[in-house]
């Protein structure tokens, strides 16, 4: 039986997972799997619906209707919610400020590991998120954990918002990358943390090149290719 490769690569916020994740997708052509667009649609459908994001019980019940698709793209993957375009809408602030909430919630998280999984299970995938080395993909291949100093993502954020026009201001960057990071880690289920068999990679300093370059290397070691 031919086996899927499965990397994983996890880490905090604005850490460059899916810039690295996407780049190394295209140069190995397998499928990239964005998990944190994932929780960011079923966030932004809750808003549309007109839910509450502490309501639970009502996102819950939003989960068997809410499709997401993903469609390839340059520079930026484009994402639908129930054939939408929501590609941009999900990263707008108030979807950013309470994805954090909505993806503590068991259902959630349930129904959109069982996505990921079923993706995974017919592709060769490079998959990003928090919980992939650790419970979507256990059995990955490989596994990276992608940090960097909360000071250089919070840079890295800003300079993403100037230049794409959006005024911003580096201390509520900085706060915000911080918030969710804690929320992130302390959740019950799935929290973020490094998979005991993941290497870590840290890129504080590191232009983009470089990162992919370095675990290019990893990639390569670790399948034999
Ligand atoms: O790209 P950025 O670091 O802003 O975040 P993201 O990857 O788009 O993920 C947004 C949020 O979704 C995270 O802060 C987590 O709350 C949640 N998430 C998760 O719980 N599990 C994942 N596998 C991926 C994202
Ligand atoms: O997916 P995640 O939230 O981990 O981060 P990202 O959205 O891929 O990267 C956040 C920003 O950092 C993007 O504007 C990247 O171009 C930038 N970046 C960088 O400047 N240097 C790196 N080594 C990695 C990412």
């Amino acid at each position: 039986m031919m086996t899927n490769i499965q990397i994983a690569i996890d880490g905090p916020a604005s850490a460059g997972k899916s810039t690295i994740a996407k780049i190394l997708a295209s140069n190995l052509k397998y499928v990239y799997v964005d998990t944190g667009a994932m929780y960011r649609t079923i966030t932004l459908a809750a808003k549309q619906a007109g839910i509450s994001y502490d309501d639970e019980q009502s996102i819950t019940e939003l989960l068997d209707t809410t499709d997401i698709r993903f469609e390839p793209g340059t520079p930026v993957q484009h994402v639908f919610l129930n054939n939408q375009e929501v590609t941009s809408l999900i990263r707008s602030t108030e979807v950013t400020n309470n994805v954090s909430l909505v993806s503590s919630y068991a259902a959630v998280r349930e129904n959109l590991v069982e996505r990921q999984r079923a993706i995974a299970s017919h592709d060769n995938v490079i998959m990003d998120g928090r919980d992939i080395g650790t419970t979507v993909l256990p059995k990955a291949q490989v596994k990276i954990f992608l940090v960097a100093s909360v000071e250089e993502r919070a840079q890295r954020r800003y300079r993403e918002n100037v230049s794409k026009g959006i005024a911003t201001d580096l201390d509520t960057l900085r706060k915000e990358i911080e918030t969710r990071d804690y929320k992130d880690s302390h959740r019950q289920i799935s929290p973020l943390v490094q998979a005991k068999d993941a290497i870590l990679v840290d890129t504080t300093g590191q232009t983009i090149e470089q990162v992919v370059d370095e675990i290019t290397k990893i990639i390569k070691n670790s399948l034999n290719l």
